[in-house]
């Protein structure tokens, strides 16, 4: 079989999109097309080709995320991963995520960062459980807040077109405390909200939350209608809420659960430390269940560690295990003392020994050290470093990254 790996041409979109939804057991339709090409960078979407027909695809976005300490780095987004069933399991997807860190790395990109449809896909090529999405599903009528809770701001209704850049804007401000986010423009923004299968018919609601005037948060939504025996029993589906403050966080949460005539209110991408736990009365109906978030992978293992800040003073030599990118094997000593941090190559006896994989579950701080060491995915090789690395890499916030790419 004589298979060519390259990146495709604006007219060869359609059939790349199509194969894509092939892949998924879908098909596209003229407003899903419409969709990538507005997102889609034509010099990171590669097509596999068998002949003339296109059966796998795989793509990057370049994003910038947000890492802890503060900084947005450079990230290939990986997305569009597909291989249609006739050529499954030959290493199509092997070759072509190869191809796109290889391209990542030329491009001088730290991270890769990707959602995946199944969970075991993505280790063998280094990517690491980074964050954890929470998903819920509240009945209303188990949703009261604390009695500590009162309502202030001022919530309006408006139409998604008319909401956009209120939720870039909104998103731009809350972002900046969660690792783990990227930057979103409009595009992307709407793009993220593009939907899938029969939700994407429902309309858009989004509330805005107002302070003096000014919005500070957000919430957007579908309902999706269920009135079994003439009662009603719909669903509000809240695809994102976002607020600068804890009481547009409230306050917002509490419009949401107030809409009548809605039964259940779930979610689906939220944080691992969703803070609405703490106020609920009854936090256990909120049925929180964590789940693998975005996988991140460090394409520059030096350069990723530098990128970061860290919570606490030290150093640590780490011995990483890379065999899908070569260039990352070896030892390297992070020094987190001063304002920088520096990470350079050493033949030091390490203090710690893991696979690259481990160490991106690690970066962003959602997954201790320690966890990863309970489960055998590191060695611990000297006293006290997976204490010492645990303060390091440390956040307050969980990392998180609210939309799906
Ligand atoms: C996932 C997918 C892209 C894999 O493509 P592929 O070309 O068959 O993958 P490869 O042949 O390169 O497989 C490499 C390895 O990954 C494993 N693998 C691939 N897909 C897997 C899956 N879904 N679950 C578990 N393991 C998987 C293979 O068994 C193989 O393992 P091996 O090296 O030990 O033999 C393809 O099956 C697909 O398109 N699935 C449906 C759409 C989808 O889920 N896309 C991913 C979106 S995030």
């Amino acid at each position: 079989m004589d298979l060519e790996i390259r990146t495709i041409a604006e007219h060869e979109l359609e059939a790349w999109v199509r194969a894509n939804e092939a892949a998924f057991g879908a098909d596209a339709d003229p407003d899903d097309v419409a969709r990538e090409r507005e997102v889609t960078e034509l010099d990171r979407a590669f097509a596999t080709l068998d002949g003339e027909e296109i059966v796998g695809t795989a793509a990057a976005y370049s994003f910038r995320m947000r890492v802890p300490g503060g900084a947005d780095v450079p990230t290939a987004g990986v997305t569009m991963v597909g291989v249609k069933p006739s050529h499954r399991r030959r290493g199509i997807n092997t070759a072509m995520m190869r191809r796109l860190l290889e391209q990542a790395r030329e491009r001088r990109e730290p991270l890769a960062a990707l959602f995946s449809s199944e969970g075991p896909i993505y280790g063998r090529f280094g990517y690491g459980m980074a964050t954890l999405q929470g998903s819920i599903d509240l009945e209303r009528a188990y949703a009261a807040f604390v009695p500590s809770y009162r309502p202030t701001g001022r919530v309006r209704l408006r139409s998604f077109e008319e909401a956009v850049p209120t939720l870039v804007e909104v998103y731009a401000h809350a972002r900046v405390e969660r690792p783990g986010a990227i930057e979103l423009d409009e595009r992307h923004m709407r793009y993220a909200f593009h939907g899938h299968g029969e939700e994407k018919r429902l309309p858009f609601f989004v509330a805005v939350h107002g302070t003096d005037g000014r919005p500070d948060g957000y919430a957007v939504y579908k309902v999706k209608h269920e009135w079994p025996k003439g009662i009603p029993g719909n669903e509000l589906m809240l695809y994102d809420l976002q607020a600068t403050t804890p009481q547009a966080y409230a306050d917002l949460w509490r419009f949401v659960l107030d809409v009548d005539l809605i039964r259940h209110v779930t979610a689906w991408d939220r944080p691992a430390d969703e803070p609405l736990l703490h106020l609920l009365a009854d936090p256990r109906r909120l049925r929180l269940t964590l789940r693998d978030g975005l996988w991140v992978r460090l394409v520059d293992v030096p350069a990723a560690l530098e990128a970061r800040g860290y919570a606490a003073a030290g150093r640590l030599v780490l011995e990483v295990r890379d065999a899908f990118c070569p260039w990352n094997d070896g030892r390297f000593a992070l020094d987190a003392g001063g304002d920088a941090a520096r990470c350079l190559r050493t033949d030091e006896p390490p203090d710690l020994v893991l696979a690259v994989d481990a160490l991106a579950a690690a970066y962003l701080g959602g997954v201790r050290l320690h966890d990863l060491w309970r489960a055998g995915r590191i060695e611990a090789a000297a006293p006290g470093a997976l204490e010492l690395g645990d303060r390091m890499l440390a956040t307050t916030a969980a990392p998180w990254c609210p939309m799906a790419f």
